[in-house]
């Protein structure tokens, strides 16, 4: 008899893990007709995501800017507000409906910042921190080729 117990406790145990390993890798996502991925989130996450995703144009704006009047400090202190110090925990549900690979290209892109940063500080030249500035983009537009957000309660 415990026996038993303990196996529907097994196969529950492994139901749950692999149900939270699928929805670590695949989030909650459906395929949208356009061909990209859409993440499915409620309307005020989508709101903090776009709210984000607006400061991060603001601030590849300032880098730009800063590169092209050389001030490699001003672009250190930017790098580093979007920097993994500034990737939030704040939501843990909405990490949930991620999936694995859009929280791999934004991780990549956070690190990215602070990488930036890091070179800035230690006399990176213009030309090796826009080739940098470069890469980021690049991680900006496979995100948005590849997915986009809809809103499901
Ligand atoms: C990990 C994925 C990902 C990365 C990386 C990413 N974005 Fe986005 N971004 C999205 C998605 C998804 C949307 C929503 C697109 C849609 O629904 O069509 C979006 C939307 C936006 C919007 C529109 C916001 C609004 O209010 O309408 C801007 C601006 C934006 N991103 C800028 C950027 C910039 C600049 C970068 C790089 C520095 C960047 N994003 C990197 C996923 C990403």
């Amino acid at each position: 008899m415990s026996n038993r117990l303990g196996l529907i406790a097994l196969v529950l145990w492994l139901a749950t893990a692999l149900g939270l390993g699928a929805l670590f890798v695949h989030g909650r996502t459906e395929k949208a007709p356009d061909g990209r991925t859409a993440v499915l989130m409620n309307a005020a996450e989508r709101e903090m995501v776009f709210s984000e995703m607006r400061g991060l144009l603001v601030a590849v704006r300032d880098i730009t800017a800063a590169l092209a009047e050389g001030d490699t400090a001003k672009v250190a202190k930017t790098a580093r507000a979007m920097g993994m110090g500034e990737a939030h925990d704040k939501a843990p549900d909405l990490l949930l409906k991620l999936p694995l690979e859009f929280k791999r290209l934004a991780m990549g892109l956070h690190g990215g910042f602070d990488e930036m940063a890091d070179a800035a500080a230690k006399g990176e030249t213009v030309a090796g921190l826009n080739s940098r500035l470069i890469a980021q983009l690049d991680r900006c537009t496979t995100c948005h080729a590849g997915f986009r957000i809809d809103v499901a309660q």
